[in-house]
């Protein structure tokens, strides 16, 4: 099956991405056929900082790389290195009403966190739409939070067929619900736009010292705790085995257990569990030249499937 995702490179990425996103698509690469790539022209909706933008945007490619994406087997790529997509976006534009991107959330919500509107935040599902049905994507696995531009992706292919005859496959969402939402250190959900991250590869300084300040209540080392309230269990969870786990559960139901020793072994977990990627990323960094090759491999294999589709339309609008 084809498989489809993208995720944009709006700053470093987290333990919240990896568990919540990255973890699944890199499984599913395995039995299927993967598409998977930076998206940065929707990061650009956002308004970074352009620097911040080329940094994250290679930074994103080397977290994939060195936590698997195998590039024999999976296309990587950049979305702004395949113009095909926003030239089949503004197709799609013209068969999409002001109301389906009015009733979208995700922009609403963006607006009421402050960030300036620009007409590409309001237009964001349509480019998604049209990264998504630009490869005949069949399986599109997303956050909860994306669950609503696929089904804008699958209506607006559905006016497009209608108008212009049968010419996308509407594709089914793949809701990756395998993991709850990630808490960040401050109990919020991990979000890079809070400033609560884990970043995956932050040195293991960093992350000692982070898992060290994550908020927990004021219960006593003597009281009882519980375990199912505990921001710290919630991410060990993550990272530690059943049994270790039942363990921890039990020593907060009984007292006697203080945050410091579960926040301990939580660090050491997290670093255990990253280890092996982070000699790969370290390559990487000093090896920028092959990070860019790949991606422009990358991008030459999916323009010679998006050029199939995006003539495919062109040729039903003629
Ligand atoms: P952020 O909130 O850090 O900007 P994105 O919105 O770019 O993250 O999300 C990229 C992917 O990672 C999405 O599929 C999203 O569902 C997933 N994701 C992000 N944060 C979390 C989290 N705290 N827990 C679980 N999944 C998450
Ligand atoms: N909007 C997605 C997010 O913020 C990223 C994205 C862009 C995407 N294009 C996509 C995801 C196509 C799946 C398919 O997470």
């Amino acid at each position: 099956m084809r498989v489809l995702s993208g995720i944009q490179p709006s700053g470093r990425l987290h333990i919240g991405n990896y568990f919540g996103a990255m973890r699944q698509h890199l499984q599913l690469q395995e039995q299927n056929e993967g598409f998977y790539f930076i998206a940065d022209y929707h990061a650009m909706t956002s308004g970074p900082k352009p620097d911040e933008l080329r940094q994250n945007r290679l930074a994103v490619a080397m977290d994939y790389l060195a936590l698997g994406l195998d590039t024999k087997k999976t296309v990587f790529w950049c979305q702004s290195d395949l113009p095909q997509v926003t030239e089949l976006c503004w197709i799609l534009s013209c068969v999409t009403p002001m109301g389906l991107l009015q009733r979208c959330v995700s922009y609403k919500d963006k607006v009421a966190q402050g960030l300036l509107p620009n007409h590409g935040l309001f237009a964001y599902p349509v480019l998604q739409a049209a990264d998504i049905l630009i490869f005949d994507s069949e399986l599109v696995p997303v956050g909860a939070d994306q669950k609503q531009h696929i089904e804008v992706t699958r209506d607006i292919a559905g006016y497009f067929n209608n108008t212009y005859g049968e010419t996308f496959v509407l594709p089914k969402d793949h809701i990756l619900k395998s993991v709850a939402v990630v808490p960040g250190i401050d109990g919020r959900k991990m979000s890079k736009s809070y400033d609560n991250t884990i970043e995956i590869f932050e040195p293991e300084s960093s992350v000692k010292k982070k898992v060290m300040k994550i908020v927990t209540d004021s219960t006593p080392v003597e009281s009882p705790k519980d375990p199912e309230k505990c921001n710290v269990l919630a991410l060990l969870k993550l990272v530690a085995s059943a049994d270790e786990l039942a363990d921890w559960e039990k020593k907060y139901r009984q007292g006697g257990t203080g945050y410091g020793d579960v926040k301990k072994r939580l660090a050491e977990l997290l670093i255990e569990y990253f280890k092996p990627y982070r000699q790969k990323r370290a390559e990487l960094e000093k090896n920028i030249d092959y990070v860019k090759k790949v991606l422009k491999d990358g991008a030459e294999r999916a323009a010679a499937v998006a050029d199939k589709t995006l003539k495919k339309a062109c040729l039903n609008i003629k």
